[in-house]
C-alpha cells in the first residue's frame, strides 16, 4: 500500500494546489471535506493531514471546522492558513483581527527563541514567502512555540514538536514562496515518516493491478477519442488485460488532421489493440445538413454518437438482454454473452473531486461517452480517477504513446462541428482542417505549442471579397485563435508573435483553397469564450 496524506479542503481552490504538491514529493494525496468524521480519518489511516487555507475567517458563523478528536489521533497535522488559524483557535490560541493583513509576497522571519523548525530547518534568517491573510494568529496554544514572524503576524509559524502539531501562515504551495517544495518533503518525509513511492511506475503497476481485479477475464470496450485522456486510459487497460480489450473510434468527419491515421498507427500497429473504426463521416454530414444552431449541433453530434457506439457495442455483443446480468462484478457475465462488461471511461481527479463524490462509479456526461442507453449497462473501469492532467500525461509517456497524443491540446467533443460558425459541410470542414493543419504546425515549429491551452483555426462560414492575381475572389476568411489559460475558465488571447502570425496567414492563404483572408482572435475570457459557438 502506498503511503496517503490527506488534505482536509477549507473551501476554495487551495486544496487542489496542495494535493498537487505532495504528489510532486510522490507521496499520494486525497482531498477530503472539512466534514469527515474522526473515525473515518482513522479508518483510512494517513501518515499525515494537511489542513487546506480557506476564503473564510475562523470568526465567521458558519466557518469551516474540523472535528477536535483530529488532534488526537497521533497523525501529524500541518495547518497552512486558515488550517494553521483553526488549529491555534482549536487548541486555546488567540487568532485576532489585527487589522493588518498581508497579501502577496512578505518577509519571513525566524524567531531565535523558537528554536529550528523541522518544516524549513536550513532556512535564512529572513525569507520571501506567499501570504493571503487577513486574522493573524497572535498567542500559541499551549504546548506550542512560534518559529516565525512576519510583520503582521507575529506568528507566521508555530508547532508542538512532541505531538507533531505544525501551523504554517504563509502558503509554501505557491510558487511565489521561496523553497516552498522543502516544505512539504520536510514535513511528508522527516515528519510524517512517508515513503516517497508515488511514482509514475507505481502508478501504472497499481492500476494494473487495480483493472485486473476488476475485470477478471471479461472484455472491455473503450471509446478512444483522439485526446490524451481516452488514450492513457485504454493504454493502461491495455497493459493489465490486453485482448481483452477493444477500443472504438468514431471517425465523425469533424477531427483534426492526422488524427484518425495516430489513432490507427498508436492503437492497432503499436500497441496491437483490436480497434473498431468507424468510419462515419457521412453519417454526421447528414445529420448536420442545414443545421447552424449551434446547440442543436451539439445535440446532434453527441446523439449520433452514441447510436454509433450503441451500434458497435451491440455487433460486438455487449449489452445482452438488459435483465439482471450478474453486475456484482462476480464474473456472472451470463447476460452479456461474449460481449463486453465493462467500460472505459477517462475521468480524472478533478472530475471526481468536482462532482463531489469519490464513492461509485456514475457515467458523467464526459466528452463523447455521455448518456449511453441503460440497457448496455456497463460497469465502469476508471483508471485515471485519481490522477490529475499532469499525472496523465506522465504515466501516458510511460506507457509509450506518442508525444502528439499525450501532449495534445484539448478539443471539444463535438470537433470542427462548433469551428465552422454556421452550416457544417464536407467542403467546409475540409478546408477548416487544412487551416487548422497550418496553424498547429507553425505554432509547434515555434515551440509554442505546450505553451498555449489551445491554438486553432475557425471557419465562419462567411463570403469576403478578395484580389488575386488579375480577379477578384468571393471566399472564406479564416480566423486564428489562441489561448493561453490554466482550466478553460478564464483564458488569456496568446500574443503570438507578428511574424509567426504573418507566416500562418500566408500558408493558409496559398495552401487553402476557398481562403482568401485570416483574421487573429483578441478577444480574451471573459468576455469572450474560447470557442466561437
Ligand atoms: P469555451 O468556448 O466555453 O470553452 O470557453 C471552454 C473549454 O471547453 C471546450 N469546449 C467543449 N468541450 N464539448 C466539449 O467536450 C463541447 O461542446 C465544448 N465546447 C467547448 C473548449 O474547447 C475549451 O477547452
Amino acid at each position: 500500500m502506498t503511503d496517503t496524506v490527506l488534505v482536509v479542503d477549507f473551501g476554495a481552490q487551495y486544496a487542489r494546489l496542495i494535493a498537487r504538491r505532495v504528489r510532486e514529493a510522490h507521496v499520494y494525496s486525497e482531498i477530503v471535506p472539512s466534514s469527515i468524521s474522526v473515525d473515518e480519518i482513522r479508518a483510512r489511516a494517513p501518515k499525515g493531514i494537511i489542513f487546506s487555507g480557506g476564503p473564510k475567517s475562523v470568526y465567521e458563523t458558519p466557518a469551516p471546522s474540523i472535528d477536535a478528536g483530529i488532534y488526537e489521533l497521533g497523525i501529524p497535522i500541518l495547518g497552512l492558513c486558515y488550517g494553521a488559524q483553526l488549529m491555534a483557535l482549536q487548541l486555546g490560541g488567540t487568532v485576532s483581527r489585527t487589522g493588518a493583513g498581508e497579501y502577496g509576497r512578505t518577509a519571513l522571519s525566524l524567531t531565535a527563541s523558537g528554536g529550528k523548525s523541522p518544516l524549513f530547518p536550513d532556512w535564512p534568517a529572513t525569507s520571501s514567502v506567499w501570504m493571503s491573510h487577513g486574522d493573524a494568529i497572535t498567542e500559541v496554544p499551549p504546548g506550542f512555540v512560534a518559529t516565525a514572524s512576519s510583520p503582521a503576524a507575529p506568528v507566521a509559524a508555530m508547532h508542538d514538536v512532541e505531538r507533531r502539531l505544525f501551523g504554517l501562515q504563509f502558503h509554501p504551495e505557491v510558487v511565489h514562496t521561496d523553497r516552498g517544495g522543502e516544505v512539504f518533503d520536510h514535513f511528508l518525509i522527516d515528519v510524517c515518516g512517508c515513503a516517497p513511492g508515488w511514482t509514475h511506475v507505481s502508478i501504472i503497476e497499481q492500476q494494473v493491478e487495480a483493472i485486473r481485479a476488476q475485470v477478471g477475464s471479461d472484455r472491455v470496450l473503450c471509446a478512444l477519442s483522439g485526446g490524451v485522456d481516452s488514450a492513457v486510459a485504454a493504454a493502461l487497460v491495455h497493459k493489465a488485460v490486453g485482448s481483452q480489450l477493444t477500443c472504438v473510434f468514431v471517425d465523425t468527419g469533424l477531427m483534426r488532421a492526422g488524427e484518425a491515421d495516430q489513432v490507427e498507427d498508436t492503437f492497432r500497429r503499436q500497441f496491437k489493440v483490436e480497434l473498431v473504426h468507424v468510419k462515419a463521416a457521412d453519417r454526421y454530414f447528414s445529420a448536420l445538413a442545414g443545421v447552424t444552431d449551434p446547440e442543436r449541433k451539439r445535440k446532434i453530434i453527441g446523439e449520433l454518437f452514441i447510436r454509433i457506439f450503441e451500434e458497435v457495442a451491440r455487433d460486438l455483443g455487449a449489452g445482452g438482454s438488459g435483465s439482471d446480468g450478474g453486475g456484482s462484478g462476480d464474473g456472472g457475465g451470463v447476460a452479456h454473452g461474449d460481449g463486453p462488461r465493462f467500460l472505459v471511461q477517462g475521468t480524472l481527479y478533478p472530475d471526481v473531486i468536482e462532482s463531489g463524490s469519490d464513492t461509485a462509479a456514475n457515467i458523467k456526461s464526459h466528452h463523447n461517452v455521455g448518456g449511453l442507453p441503460e440497457d448496455l449497462d456497463f460497469e465502469l473501469v476508471e483508471p485515471l480517477r485519481l490522477l490529475f492532467k499532469d499525472e496523465v500525461r506522465a504515466v501516458g509517456e510511460e506507457l509509450g504513446l506518442p508525444h502528439e497524443i499525450v501532449w495534445r491540446q484539448p478539443f471539444p467533443g463535438p470537433g470542427l462541428g462548433v469551428r465552422i460558425i454556421g452550416e457544417v459541410t464536407p467542403e467546409r470542414a475540409e478546408i477548416l482542417r487544412a487551416a487548422d493543419a497550418v496553424v498547429v504546425e507553425e505554432i509547434r515549429r515555434a515551440g509554442l505549442y505546450r505553451e498555449l491551452w489551445q491554438s486553432f483555426a475557425v471557419l465562419p462560414a462567411v463570403r469576403t471579397v478578395g484580389v488575386m492575381g488579375d480577379g477578384r475572389t468571393y471566399a472564406y476568411p479564416v480566423v486564428i485563435r489562441a489561448v493561453t489559460s490554466d482550466d478553460a475558465m478564464t483564458a488569456d488571447w496568446a500574443r503570438l508573435p507578428y511574424d509567426l502570425v504573418e507566416r500562418i496567414a500566408s500558408r493558409i492563404i496559398n495552401e487553402v483553397e476557398g481562403v482568401n483572408r485570416v483574421a487573429l482572435d483578441v478577444t480574451s475570457k471573459p468576455p469572450g469564450t474560447i470557442e466561437w459557438e
